[in-house]
């Protein structure tokens, strides 16, 4: 398939409970919801981009639970090919997800089904991988895991990296990524990984030094700040809707599900960025991850 793009990564599901203000340690609050919905950054940036119009496969993993039906439901739904997701023994992902009244959420992520995506698994998979157009992967699966599905890419193959969360991952792979995909906290701890933390966290200063450690190309992600895209040289400023975020969960997986599916079908970085941050910007004004995506019939904020 030439547009194809293969997500590897994690399926969760997400359980969120709504509250006035985040905790503070020791503290019990009030809140309400309580309902699981389909998450994992990797099947959140699969459906993101299934529904803006791309060819996409993923593969990952399901727990042999009760969870892993929601947790599939909108891949299935959006016609993501699942048939690379395994159901293995043990519980699905899991996270518990806290979002906060101005939309803001905190995460913990429980990986159950989502560690048995290793380099073995991914492996497996690897004539999918060497004939895919983009490649897209995130940190929520095991670093070998994620080793394996690079060193998978096929000559044609562009590999889009989001390493969120920042775990340790070989450097030589991190830096097949182009481009880098990561707001200013994760550029911060990706550089610090790479063994040159900067004391700087100017978003110019930031996407620059990572283009000095070696990436083709990096998009940092600013939230209502829009986005940069460095390449070379140059560095482009992308502007993003003004929007009354209701839930922010999902939000930079569905910029980078959206950006994918336009750089598979030929699009420059600077104007894949250009409808990704329309898109993320769509996600953060409804409830959830998954269900909060637009489809390619509804209306970009601009
Ligand atoms: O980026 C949001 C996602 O992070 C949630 O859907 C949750 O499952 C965690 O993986």
């Amino acid at each position: 398939m030439p547009n194809r793009v293969v997500v590897v990564g994690s399926i969760n599901a997400d359980l969120t409970v709504h509250v006035h203000r985040h905790p503070q340690p020791g503290e019990t609050l009030p809140g309400s919801g309580g309902a699981i919905s389909a998450g994992g950054k990797g099947a959140n940036q699969a459906v993101a981009a299934a529904l803006q119009g791309a060819e996409v496969a993923l593969i990952g993993a399901v727990g042999r639970d009760p969870y892993a039906t929601p947790a599939t439901e909108r891949l299935r739904t959006s016609g993501v090919d699942c048939s690379g997701v395994a159901e293995v023994d043990g519980p699905t992902g899991l996270a518990v997800i806290t979002v906060s009244r101005d939309g803001e959420n905190s995460i913990i992520v429980v990986p159950g089904a989502n560690a048995t995506v290793t380099g073995e698994y991914v492996e497996r998979h690897a004539a999918a991988l060497r004939e895919a157009a983009v490649i897209l992967l995130q940190g929520e699966i095991p670093a070998e895991g994620f080793a394996r599905a690079v060193a998978e890419a096929g000559p044609r193959t562009r590999v889009l990296i989001n390493l969120a969360p920042v775990v340790p991952v070989p450097r030589e792979a991190l830096l097949r990524a182009d481009p880098l995909m990561a707001n200013e906290h994760e550029a911060g701890l990706i550089l610090a990984q790479l063994g040159h933390p900067l004391d700087s966290d100017a978003p110019e200063d930031l996407a620059r030094a990572l283009i000095t450690e070696g990436f083709a190309s990096v998009v940092l992600t600013l939230g209502k700040r829009g986005a940069l895209v460095a390449h070379g040289e140059e560095i482009t400023s992308i502007p993003t809707p003004a929007i009354t975020p209701v839930d922010t969960t999902g939000a930079g997986d569905a910029f980078a599900g959206a950006f994918a599916a336009r750089l598979a079908e030929g699009a420059s970085l600077i104007d894949a960025a250009r409808h990704a941050a329309r898109v993320g910007a769509y996600a953060a004004t409804g409830h959830g991850a998954q269900a909060s995506y637009p489809g390619l019939e509804d209306e970009l904020p601009r």
